[in-house]
């Protein structure tokens, strides 16, 4: 027995991404979560490439000086995987419970991931209890054990222990279901667009429909507009997080639009994909969230391009802050919300939630 069973007041989410480490703590007062600290610290591109440590140490130190930024003192860590190693999918499977479905898991994981079974660490969620014909829908998660492991012990290696492994995907409907005011039956699509990476997560009523991971993300935008305008990636990069005024606009515009094409093609693919399978028609709307997210207008490029509306996710900007948080400067949290959008997510996670 546990007198003292004390759950802890706080948590912290690390979102270890392509080009910054990013940290959010959350305190779960009587009156909700509120934004404790905070902290996002840039990687060297060339420490993470398309989603693989390239160079530990410098993912290391990165950790570490983002957890110094943001005044953590708590070693549990909650921490998320996404990418091309990890598969999210929706299956139907006979009927029963929670327990035996734990060990049925193994079977029918079997048919539906494309990797060998003891390479994976599995996990599920029964969606819907009665299908009809005494089936059940079944969300079932699985990931490459060798990747989790990797990203478990980078993050043991800077010093913090890991209590939860969760799913890009999944972190960004969490921070979503915070502060989302309509959602309800509207099909929303959440697209997290990181550095290299674009996570789409299409929710209804709190279920997610379709989940798939896009190998395209914002750097498809910097490669652009140094090719474009010949200017260096530090220049371009300044350039798609609004931290530098773009003198022609109108050729930005261009540049960008032309570049969004295949991320713009995974997002009809995936509403291609929500249609065939009879779940929904069409997107009702569709929340951006990731560094991607503030790329000049491409809000706006792509809501013409799939005429719904996209909004932004400033979940970590809505939130209620404790009176002790030090933001860096006046304005800042609404620029980088959306950023912080995964971390937040996790953060709000506990053990045993
Ligand atoms: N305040 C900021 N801090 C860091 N990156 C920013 C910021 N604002 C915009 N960005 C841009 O956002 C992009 C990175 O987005 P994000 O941080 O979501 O990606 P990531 O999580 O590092 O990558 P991935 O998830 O693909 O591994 C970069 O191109 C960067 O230029
Ligand atoms: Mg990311």
């Amino acid at each position: 027995m546990k007198f003292l069973s004390k759950r802890s007041k706080s948590s912290v989410g690390l979102d270890i991404g392509s080009s910054s480490v990013k940290i959010v703590e959350v305190d779960h007062t009587k009156e909700g979560p509120v934004l404790k600290n905070y902290g996002i610290v840039k990687l060297p591109p060339e420490a993470i490439v398309e989603g693989e440590i390239m160079d530990r140490s410098l993912v290391i130190e990165g950790i570490q000086e983002c957890m110094a930024k943001a005044n953590i003192e708590r070693q549990d860590v909650v921490t998320a995987v996404s990418g091309r190693a990890v598969i999210v999918k929706k299956i139907v499977m006979d009927k029963m419970n929670p327990d035996d479905a734990k060990e049925a898991i193994f079977w029918e994981a079997e048919q539906h991931v494309p990797f060998d079974i003891d390479d994976v660490c599995l996990s599920f969620e029964i969606l819907k209890e009665d299908v009809g014909a005494n089936q059940m829908e079944v969300l079932l998660v699985a990931a490459k054990k060798e990747m989790v492991e990797t990203h478990a012990n980078l993050i043991r290696d800077a010093g913090y222990n890991p209590v939860i492994i969760d799913v890009d995907s999944f972190a960004v409907q969490n921070a979503y279901e915070l502060t989302e005011e309509e959602g309800g039956s509207r099909v929303t699509g959440l697209i997290n667009i990181g550095s290299d990476v674009t996570n789409i997560n299409i929710v209804q009523n709190d279920i997610p429909l379709f989940t798939r991971d896009l190998s395209v993300g914002s750097s498809v935008f910097i490669e652009a507009l140094q090719r474009e305008l010949g200017v260096s990636f530090e220049e371009a990069e300044a350039m798609i997080s609004g931290e530098t005024e773009i003198e022609d606009e109108e050729k930005c515009r261009g540049i960008i639009s032309d570049a969004c094409e295949e991320l713009s093609v995974g997002i009809q693919r995936s509403v291609s994909f929500l249609k065939t399978a009879g779940d929904a028609e069409q997107l009702d709307e569709v929340v951006l969230s990731g560094g991607g997210a503030r790329v000049p207008w491409l809000r706006e490029i792509l809501s013409g391009k799939h005429d719904v509306e996209f909004k932004i996710n400033d979940s970590a900007n809505k939130i209620g802050r404790d009176e002790n948080l030090e933001v860096e400067s006046e304005g800042i949290l609404e620029k980088v919300a959306p950023v912080l959008t995964v971390s937040l997510g996790l953060a709000l996670r506990r053990e045993g939630n």
